[in-house]
């Protein structure tokens, strides 16, 4: 199967997952990326089904519409049943790291916010040590330079995500050669730097749920 035959499989799988629990007024907490996008478009069937949805990007919100999909924000809603999103790397323990496409703030916000986190993943996302992806910290453009130069304190080799601008409009650091033990104690060093919004490790609050596809079908692991 193609890496995207696999998104699309946890897509098909996360549509199973949530669709018994619909309500008229339920309202799903939706991600950003191409898997999420397989989602949505699945979500699109069920659209009569549920409310409506909150978007962790602008991108994302905008799909929902297309589809007919009503999004609310999220100050108008207060917790949602379910977060579905994808990831860039998850380890055995469902920490993430995620942000890949710069929505991570608002992501982490609905994953705070969420009863239960789907994570919805091909086999190439899972990994043994989170790291190897470079984790993306999101912060204030007049910190950027001051973030980076603390960055390498810890290791890392941060690099300026040019040309990007968050829906905060805020700017991307990314960490390359950051090998990460301790995802938890390390999520929590990273906030601490002044300047930082948000970094890209999902650990403090992890999925709950992860659907991961592979070749011999989607493995469900809690
Ligand atoms: C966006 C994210 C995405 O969930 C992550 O990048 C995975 O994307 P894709 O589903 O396209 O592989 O964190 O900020």
């Amino acid at each position: 199967m193609t890496q995207d035959e696999l998104k699309d499989a946890v897509a098909a799988a996360a549509i199973a997952e949530v669709e018994p629990r619909l309500e008229r007024d339920t309202i799903l907490g939706i991600g950003t990326g191409s898997t999420a996008n397989l989602f949505i478009d699945r979500l699109a069937r069920l659209r009569h089904d549920f409310k409506g949805a909150v978007a962790s990007s602008e991108a994302s919100a905008e799909r929902l519409r297309g589809h007919g999909i009503e999004v609310f924000e999220l100050n108008h809603v207060g917790t949602v049943p379910f977060y579905i999103d994808g990831a860039d790397e998850v380890n055995a323990y469902l920490h993430m790291i995620k942000g890949g496409g710069a929505a991570l703030t608002r992501e982490k916000i609905l994953a705070a916010c969420a009863e239960r986190f789907i994570c919805i993943a091909d086999g190439s996302k899972r990994v043994e040590r989170l790291g190897a992806f470079p984790l993306p910290v999101e912060v204030i453009p007049m910190a950027r330079s001051y973030v980076a130069r603390e960055l390498v304190k810890l290791g890392a080799d941060p690099v300026y995500r040019q040309g990007v601008v968050t829906d905060n409009g805020n700017q991307i650091i990314d960490c390359f050669e950051f090998m990460i033990d301790d995802p938890v104690a390390m999520e929590a060093r990273l906030n601490a730097i002044v300047g930082v919004v948000t970094n890209g490790l999902f650990a403090a609050r992890g999925a709950d749920v992860l659907l991961l596809g592979t070749e011999k079908g989607v493995e469900r692991l809690t």
